[in-house]
């Protein structure tokens, strides 16, 4: 995607952007396999590590793609942080056959407290970092789990630790959930970590 070239008028409709971004180029890579071309002052993810077997080497990858003195900034999950009231088991058991699923694939549903260490063995500096949980008893955050749960019924299934109707009556558990007033609910807790390329 490209919006270098976009008209004005379709402009418009991206009220996403400000005035200040519109000058940018959307190029697709493959961080697992390379390092994007060119140098980069900021290179931000959020949510991609967590799904890598190889985080360290995307982390090299990165790396390879900052200018000396330029930052990463790192956001991604820990399944351990859920939190809900009142007590729900399908939320533990979501938080289980998600943090299963990605185990088996070699992915890491917990991999928020390794990035600092991750940062450091590939060898970035000046590393920091900070902790947010969006949650709440009303809003869109509320439909995040089940939504989750959906989407990856196939995976859960093809891992063979779950049935189709056992993930269906889940999956309607945490709606009814979302759905119920005053209830306590919340994303995974989100590490962020950010560090410089050695100048
Ligand atoms: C859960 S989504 C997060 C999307 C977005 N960053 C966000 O925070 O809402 C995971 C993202 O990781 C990206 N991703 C997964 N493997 C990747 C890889 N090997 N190289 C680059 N991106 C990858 C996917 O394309 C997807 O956009």
């Amino acid at each position: 995607m490209k919006l270098r070239n976009t008209p004005p008028e379709q402009m418009e409709h991206m009220p996403f952007f400000p005035h200040s971004f519109w000058d940018i180029d959307f190029q697709l890579a493959n961080i697992a396999e390379s390092a994007p071309p060119g140098k980069f002052d900021l290179i931000h993810t959020r949510f991609v590590l967590t799904h890598l077997t190889d985080p360290l080497l995307a982390l090299e990858h990165i790396r390879a793609a900052l200018r000396a003195g330029g930052t990463v900034v790192l956001e991604d999950i820990d399944f351990r942080g859920y939190f809900c009231y009142p007590d729900s088991a399908a939320l533990w058991r979501f938080v289980h056959l998600y943090t299963e699923t990605a185990s088996h694939r070699g992915m890491d549903a917990n991999i928020g407290p390794r990035l600092p260490s991750l940062l450091a063995d590939a060898g970035f500096q000046n590393i920091q970092m900070n902790i947010v949980q969006p949650s709440g008893i009303d809003g869109e955050v509320k439909l995040i789990t089940a939504l989750t749960m959906e989407n990856i019924a196939d995976a859960v299934i093809a891992e063979g630790l779950a049935t189709a109707e056992e993930i269906e009556k889940i999956v309607a558990e945490l709606y009814a959930y979302a759905r119920a007033p005053g209830t306590v609910a919340c994303m995974p807790r989100v590490f962020e970590a950010w560090a410089t390329q050695p100048a």
